[in-house]
């Protein structure tokens, strides 16, 4: 595998746990772009949304993400929930193999409810309101794989069968 295969969805739709699998079935590098950046700047994603604000953080996912790809090779990447909600990262990101890891609302919400480490969990409403304005954005990706059980190999599998099948 020589193309990096990114992993998009909203936060608790298993886009690490499901990445490391499949790197592992890939026998490639798994990426995590949030744990990357966290390890980099010696912070934690949390406190650039305490303490500069989601612009700033945003500002620092993007360089991240360009640099990722920059690279070149093969290697799974999972985004921070937010990542391809973003119009840049988007264009950053096309002609690429982005999965959409699609979660049903009540899982997602059951994984993640108040967590604290996540800045945008800690409110219900917006987590709820961000969850569907986020949905059409994440459609955009090249893939989309339901991911409607805690069982990471059901999805890793659809994952390769789609990147498997011809378009
Ligand atoms: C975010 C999701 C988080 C992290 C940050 C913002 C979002 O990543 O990047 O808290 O905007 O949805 P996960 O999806 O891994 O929780």
């Amino acid at each position: 595998m020589t193309e990096p295969v990114i992993l998009v969805g909203f936060m608790g739709s298993g886009k690490s746990t499901i990445g490391r699998r499949l790197a592992e079935r890939l026998g490639v590098e798994f990426r995590d772009l949030d744990a990357r950046i966290e390890a980099r700047e010696g912070r934690t994603i949390a406190s650039f949304f305490d303490q500069e604000g989601e612009a700033f953080f945003r500002e620092l996912e993007s360089r991240s993400l360009a640099a990722e790809l920059s690279a070149g090779g093969g290697f799974v990447l999972a985004l921070g929930g937010g990542a391809f909600a973003q119009e840049r990262n988007r264009a950053l990101l096309a002609g690429h193999d982005t999965v959409w890891l699609d979660c049903p609302f009540e899982l997602v919400a059951a994984r993640v409810a108040r967590e604290t480490n996540r800045p945008l969990a800690r409110d219900p409403e917006r987590f709820a309101r961000l969850f569907a304005e986020r949905r059409p954005l994440y459609a955009l990706a090249k893939h989309r794989v339901a991911v409607i059980s805690d069982d990471p190999d059901e999805a890793v599998t659809a994952i390769l069968h789609g990147l498997t099948r011809p378009e």
